[in-house]
């Protein structure tokens, strides 16, 4: 497994590659890798099959954070993600730091984004402002770095993977996008980096996210219900978790991420709760 940090030298390596016609698959990760990381990388080599190449990329990517948010405090341990990666079967790991990957940003140089304008507004957008500028810049300049020719995307981050699909249409980017589904842990709470942040009680109380989810599948089973009643419904049943403190819950047209006002099945559903300071996000078709 090559482990390459300088951006130039991943460029050059996924352009041999490219010429030589190997296919690339890549996954993009913030590390911290659990299970639902190695499930991605799985389906980037069944992508590619065992002649391609499966990169992973492992950067926390400062502008996709507010200055309010946990950047600092993001969990990381490249040591065990590396030999996680290289169990996997991971070809390369691509590590780069803010200065390859933002050069001049310290000094107020580096000023490019790439900002997608509707899908972003909404839900994770609409009380993280900066956030999907940071992910949709990161990602396209992750795309002309390792050049895939697939990228997968868990579909715990939803609305993340609708808006680097439409990034990848609008830009035409020559790659495949890929939308995974969630890895869940045995009570069905979604695998996440922040699951880490929780104490036991947190932990034990975070299910009701999961729990939701279900709750509202049931209620729209036999008849459509107003998304009004339901975000009623669902705050009182979140109340049995009393750590938990609802951020948004949403129901929405899962192609256009609109916001429904009749909730019925094929409509979707996501949620953000905190746990003390850990926001933990979930989302499910009803
Ligand atoms: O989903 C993530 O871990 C991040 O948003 C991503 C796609 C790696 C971009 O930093």
């Amino acid at each position: 497994m090559r482990i390459v940090s300088r951006a130039a030298a991943m460029q050059q390596l996924a352009l041999r590659w490219k010429r030589a016609g190997v296919k690339i698959g890549f996954v993009p990760t913030m590390g911290y890798l659990h299970d639902g990381h190695l499930s991605l990388v799985r389906e980037a080599r069944k992508r590619v099959g065992k002649n391609g190449i499966v990169v992973v990329s492992i950067y926390v990517n400062p502008t996709q954070f507010a200055p309010t948010e946990d950047l600092s405090k993001y969990p990381r341990d490249l040591k065990r993600d590396l030999k996680l990666c290289r169990d996997e079967g991971v070809d390369v790991v691509f590590t780069p730091g803010d200065a390859e990957m933002y050069p001049g940003k310290a000094e107020g140089k580096y000023s490019t984004y790439v900002v997608e304008e509707n899908l972003g507004r909404v839900m994770e957008g609409a009380v993280r402002p900066v956030h999907f500028r940071g992910v949709t810049t990161v990602v396209a300049k992750l795309f002309n770095l390792v050049l895939p020719d697939v990228s997968i995307f868990g579909q715990k981050d939803f609305q993340q993977a609708a808006i680097i699909k439409r990034m990848v249409m609008d830009l035409n980017f020559p790659v495949q996008i890929i939308v995974a589904p969630t890895r869940r842990e045995p009570d069905g709470l979604a695998m996440s980096s922040r699951n880490k942040y929780l104490d036991a009680e947190q932990r034990a109380q975070a299910v009701i996210l999961f729990h939701a989810l279900q709750a509202a599948k049931n209620a729209i089973a036999k008849k459509p219900v107003t998304a009004a009643r339901l975000k009623k419904d669902l705050q009182a049943f979140l109340t049995a978790a009393p750590l938990a403190r609802l951020d948004y819950v949403e129901f929405f047209d899962p192609e256009t991420l609109q916001p429904v006002a009749q909730v019925k099945r094929g409509a979707h559903m996501a949620l953000a709760v905190y746990f003390g300071k850990t926001r933990l996000i979930d989302n499910a078709k009803l």
